[in-house]
């Protein structure tokens, strides 16, 4: 039997609806959101989501300032500019959309960030609270993935979940909040032998890495609950998952499509973020 299709677009929309609401009630009380994005340079997918980002504030009533800079900038200016928005108090969220050009370390960036406004989860600080289940700012797309999941009714504690990637935005994140939420975690990568038997053992598979097609109907178990977090461009020019959505589909119980599956969550996980971070800054 096919799998039923988590539409990240759609649990988006309801969540989007909701801080709508919250946020005009914000507003009487005399808090207005505000979310900075700061983009470096000219990489056409990196000034695509800071379009989403800006449109997505607009949409619940956030206000936005998106600076853009071209790749000339120095490190110590970019680091100025985040001193400047840490200071300002119309901004509750500062995000700096990555990567960013060699000649500027983003440890050095992510480091200046006010940990009381990154919006992103990145700060040390943040990553430490979130390891140990402090309030913290959770990382936008390992939390969009948590609500995705709890959202389509499904049960996470006591379930094996299996995360393919483990990069600092979402592999190690997703994992450290999937052992959160009681499931038994097993972390896959590049260095994985015999990456199928792993993700075979999946009740819950996240898969994040970024290589196109690269999961496939050999790699999941039947009903398996499959989340797809890459996002890539085919030889034709057309975005793909790193799951074979039509082949895996037929295998799994539940699936994320790409587009319209994890991609929509991870903007509206920043704008959740934004709209806490001003209530938070507020008191
Ligand atoms: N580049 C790709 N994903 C992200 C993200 O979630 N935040 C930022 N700041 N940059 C990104």
């Amino acid at each position: 039997m096919s799998a039923h299709v988590i539409v990240g677009t759609e649990v988006a929309a309801d969540i989007r609806a909701a801080l709508k609401e919250e946020v005009a009630q914000l507003k009487e009380q005399g808090i207005h959101p505000g979310l900075a994005v700061i983009l470096v340079g000219d990489d056409p997918a990196s000034h695509s989501y800071v379009k989403g980002k800006e449109k997505g504030c607009e949409e619940v009533g956030i206000y936005s300032e998106v600076v853009r800079r071209d790749t000339s900038i120095t490190e110590e200016e970019l680091l100025n500019l985040v001193r400047g928005f840490n200071e300002n108090p119309n901004i509750h969220g500062i995000l700096v959309q990555l990567p960013l050009p060699k000649h500027i370390s983003e440890k050095a960036v992510i480091d200046t960030i006010s940990p009381a406004k990154d919006v992103d989860g990145f700060t040390p600080i943040n990553v430490g609270n979130m390891m140990i289940g402090d309030e913290c700012f959770l990382p936008c797309t390992p939390h969009g993935v948590i609500e995705l999941i709890k959202r389509s009714g499904q049960e996470i504690a006591g379930k094996h979940a299996v995360v393919v990637g483990r990069s600092n935005i979402v592999g190690k994140p997703v994992s450290m909040l999937l052992l959160q939420e009681n499931a038994t975690v097993t972390i896959a990568h590049s260095r994985t032998k015999d990456l199928a038997s792993i993700t075979k053992q999946a009740d819950i598979l996240v898969v994040a890495v970024g290589r196109a097609g690269m999961i496939g109907p050999e790699h999941v178990r039947d009903g398996a609950i499959v989340i797809d977090v890459g996002v890539n461009r085919n030889e034709a020019g057309k975005l793909v998952g790193d799951v074979k959505f039509d082949e895996v589909k037929e295998v799994a119980s539940y699936i994320t499509p790409v587009p319209r599956g994890v991609g929509p969550m991870t903007i509206t996980m920043l704008l959740k973020n934004t709209v806490e971070s001003a209530k938070r800054l507020a008191n």
